[in-house]
C-alpha cells in the first residue's frame, strides 16, 4: 500500500450509511475550512451502531468521508445491507469501479505497476460487492438497472462495467452453483478485458476512420499486452482465480471458428469464462447507444448475434443467453439484414475509454482530460 493511499479519503452519501448495525469502517469529517489544508477527524469507529437520528445529525457537517483504504469495507457493508435500494447500491459500487478504471485507463493520469496493482485491488473489492448485489437478478432486470444507471450519468467506462455485470449474471445462471470466486473472476475478466489497450496509442484507438493494416496489427496486440500488465501487477487476494482472468483478457477477441486473434484458437480451446464474456461484450456493444451508433432493441441484437453463432460466439452459451434474456423466441425469419461483409470486430473495435466524455461528474473520481489524444501513456 502506498503512502498516499493511507491518507486519501472519499465522500459517501448520508443515506448509504448503515444504521442499527455495527459499522465496518471509520467515518471522518474534514474540520478544516481552509482549502488545501484538510484536517480529518474521526467521528465514527468500526463496531459503533448508528441510529437514523445520528446520521441526520451528521448532515450538519455537509460531507462525510471514508478512508480510501477502507473502500472495500464500505462496499461490503453496502452489498450486505438489505435496507438500501439496489439502484443506490449498484450506483455506489459502480462509482467505485469507475474511479479504479479511470486510474487504469485515463491516459492523463500517472500509470505504473504499483498504481495498477492498487487499482486492481479496488476493482476486486468493487466486483465482490457487485456480485453480492446482482447475482440473483435476471438479465431483463439487469438490463433495466443498467439503463437506469446510464440514464443519469453516461461514463466512458460504462461498457467495461456492463460487460462485467452481464458476464456475472450469465455465468451465475449457466452454473447456478458457481462459487463466489468464479463469479468475481468472470466479473473481473469482463471489467479488465481491454486492459492492454492502455499500451496502445490513443491516436490509433480513437481514429474514427478505417485503420491501416499496420494500425490494426497494433490494436491486435492488446489482448497479450493486457495479460502482461496483469501479471506484472500480480494481484494477490486469497482465492483469486488469476489464470481464468488472464484467459479472458487474452481470449476475448478469439472466435469460435478460429478466425479471431491473437492466436486463432477454436472454440474447444476457449475458457468457458471467455465464451461468456464474448457474448456479454457483443450484447452490450450493440444494445448500448454510443456517440457513433444507435442502440439496437434486444430482439434485433439477438438476431445479429444469432448470425455469428458458431463463427464468433459459442452456440450453447448463446442459446442459454437467449432463453434467459427474454421470452423472445427467435423465429428464424430475418429481422435485420446482415451485410455480407459484416465484420464481427466492429462491435469490439471501440474502446471503453476516451470516445465520449462524462456528462456529469460524481464526487469520487476525476474528469478525463478534454483532449485525451494529446497525452499518451
Ligand atoms: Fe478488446
Ligand atoms: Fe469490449
Amino acid at each position: 500500500m502506498s503512502q498516499d493511499q493511507k491518507t486519501v479519503y472519499f465522500t459517501i452519501d448520508f443515506h448509504l450509511v448503515s444504521r442499527e448495525k455495527p459499522m465496518l469502517y471509520n467515518i471522518y469529517i474534514n474540520s478544516s475550512t481552509v482549502k488545501d489544508k484538510d484536517h480529518y477527524v474521526k467521528i465514527v469507529k468500526p463496531g459503533e451502531v448508528l441510529t437514523d437520528a445520528d446520521v441526520e445529525d451528521f448532515k450538519k457537517y455537509q460531507r462525510i468521508h471514508v478512508l480510501e483504504s477502507e473502500r472495500g469495507l464500505y462496499l461490503q457493508s453496502l452489498a450486505e445491507n438489505d435496507d438500501f435500494e439496489s439502484l443506490d447500491k449498484v450506483t455506489a459500487i459502480k462509482d467505485s469501479a469507475v474511479k479504479h478504471l479511470d486510474d487504469i485507463f485515463n491516459p492523463g493520469k500517472e500509470f505504473n505497476t504499483e498504481i495498477l496493482g492498487e487499482a486492481l485491488d479496488g476493482c476486486h473489492d468493487s466486483m465482490k460487492a457487485m456480485v453480492g448485489v446482482i447475482k440473483d437478478y435476471d438479465i431483463n432486470s439487469l438490463k433495466n438497472l443498467i439503463g437506469e444507471l446510464s440514464f443519469h450519468d453516461f461514463y466512458t467506462y460504462d461498457h467495461s462495467i456492463n460487460v462485467s455485470m452481464y458476464s456475472v449474471l450469465i455465468y451465475k445462471q449457466y452454473r447456478p452453483k458457481a462459487s463466489e470466486a468464479d463469479l468475481v473472476a468472470i466479473g473481473l475478466g469482463g471489467l479488465l478485458h481491454d486492459l492492454g489497450k492502455t499500451k496502445i496509442s490513443t491516436e490509433i484507438l480513437n481514429k474514427s476512420g478505417g485503420l491501416s493494416d499496420e494500425e490494426f496489427a497494433e490494436i491486435k496486440k492488446h489482448p497479450e499486452l493486457g495479460v502482461e500488465l496483469f501479471r506484472e501487477a500480480n494481484p494477490d487476494f486469497p482465492g483469486l482465480k488469476k489464470e481464468a482472468i488472464e484467459r479472458v483478457i487474452v481470449e476475448h477477441h478469439e472466435n469460435i471458428d478460429g478466425s479471431g486473434y491473437p492466436k486463432g484458437l477454436k472454440g474447444p480451446d476457449h475458457h468457458i469464462f471467455s465464451k461468456v464474456v464474448s457474448v456479454a461484450d457483443f450484447f452490450d456493444a450493440i444494445t448500448t447507444k454510443r456517440s457513433y451508433s444507435q442502440a439496437l432493441p434486444i430482439e434485433d441484437a439477438l438476431e445479429i448475434m444469432k448470425k455469428t453463432v458458431g463463427k464468433k460466439i459459442d452456440a450453447e452459451i448463446f442459446d442459454f443467453f437467449v432463453k434467459k434474456v427474454s421470452k423472445v423466441i427467435l423465429t428464424g425469419k430475418t429481422m435485420i439484414e446482415l451485410p455480407e461483409d459484416f465484420n464481427t470486430e466492429i462491435a469490439h473495435a471501440e474502446l471503453p475509454v476516451q470516445k465520449v466524455q462524462p456528462k456529469k461528474l460524481g464526487e469520487n473520481f476525476t474528469k478525463a482530460p478534454d483532449n485525451p489524444n494529446k497525452i499518451e501513456k
